[in-house]
């Protein structure tokens, strides 16, 4: 298997390398609601394909309790059984805060929420192994910018500190922790963070008729793959790129991938040429999703979907 994993450029920061999203399952506001719950077997199949860890999006806004905002204690049981599933099946996690609109529309009104969270979880899961990583915040985006988010994450990080010294922290950037957002938040010296961006350009080929994109969604039939889409793309990950050679920090593609309402050989294509690009620049990446809404693997049929082990660099079983 070819890697071109770049050496670490500082700190003892976890290796994420090769990583698939658990999408759509934890990050609904009950699993199974989005099509999509977690069974332990999924990391066993996951594991022997050759990924090394999985990002687990959760919503934890959903099961907060009373005044005190406490994570439901059944909710975070459910959760531990799954980061205990996946580090049986010999996996890293990513474990990070996801869906908090409110936080998006109006940060000051729910702030004290998300580091209420946080506090929570960085107690509760403080003698984790390393090799479990924090995500801040999935995708800062609305009014959640600039100063603001950059305070709401410096405080966030403050607050894991306390119990997690040198955990590895991941973190985005603003506007959807797009490809040009990296790093929009650079205050910390901090060795163990590592910059996160999501790369679904051209987003009317990703995300082609996808229903949560809404009416002004995209809705025509598009494929990808020609000079122009692979120019636009080498284009985008040099501008990561020139993020680390500016900063000596270490970056993850943290989400790619595209709908499956889009043509499916374009799919896959797009699929090999992201991943493809990220290793070339020495990113480990996390394909957006196991199982819905972008799937590569069939729960039903216990089966990953034809070509895409392969278009990840990985071994077909
Ligand atoms: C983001 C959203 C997730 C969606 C994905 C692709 O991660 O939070 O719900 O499926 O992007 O659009």
């Amino acid at each position: 298997m070819a890697c071109v994993f770049a050496a670490r450029a500082d700190g003892q920061a976890l290796e994420l390398n090769r990583c698939v999203n658990m999408g759509n399952a934890l990050e609904a506001p009950n699993e199974g609601e989005w099509g999509y719950v977690i069974e332990a077997e999924h990391f066993g199949a996951i594991r022997e394909a050759g990924f090394d860890t999985v990002r687990v999006p959760v919503q934890w806004t959903a099961h907060l309790l009373g005044e005190a905002e406490q994570i439901d204690p059944v909710f975070l049981a459910r959760v531990d059984r799954v980061i205990a599933q996946a580090l049986g099946a010999d996996l890293n996690i990513l474990l990070d805060v996801h869906h908090f609109e409110a936080l998006m529309a109006r940060p000051a009104r729910h702030m004290e929420t998300f580091h209420k969270v946080w506090r929570q979880l960085a107690e509760h899961y403080k003698d984790l192994p390393d090799r479990v990583a924090f995500e801040v915040l999935n995708e800062p985006n609305g009014a959640l910018n600039g100063v603001a988010m950059r305070k709401a994450q410096a405080a966030a990080i403050e607050i894991i500190r306390v119990h997690n010294p040198t955990r590895t922290i991941v973190l985005g950037g603003e506007q959807w922790s797009n490809v040009e957002t990296i790093g929009t938040n650079l205050a910390s010296g901090d060795p163990n963070i590592v910059y996160t961006f999501h790369y679904y350009e051209p987003f009317d080929f990703t995300h082609q008729n996808a229903e949560w994109t809404g009416p002004d969604g995209p809705k025509r039939r598009r494929g990808w793959g020609d000079q122009a889409d692979r120019a636009e793309l080498a284009g985008y990950m040099e501008l990561a790129r020139s993020f680390v050679d500016r900063t000596g920090k270490r970056v993850f593609l943290g989400e790619f991938g595209a709908y499956e309402k889009a043509p499916a050989r374009d799919r896959l294509r797009y699929t090999r040429a992201v991943r493809e690009a990220a290793e070339a620049a020495g990113f480990g990446w996390c394909v957006w999703s196991f199982s819905v809404p972008f799937p590569i693997y069939d729960p039903l049929e216990g089966a990953w979907l034809p070509g895409y082990l392969a278009a990840l660099g990985l071994d077909e079983q």
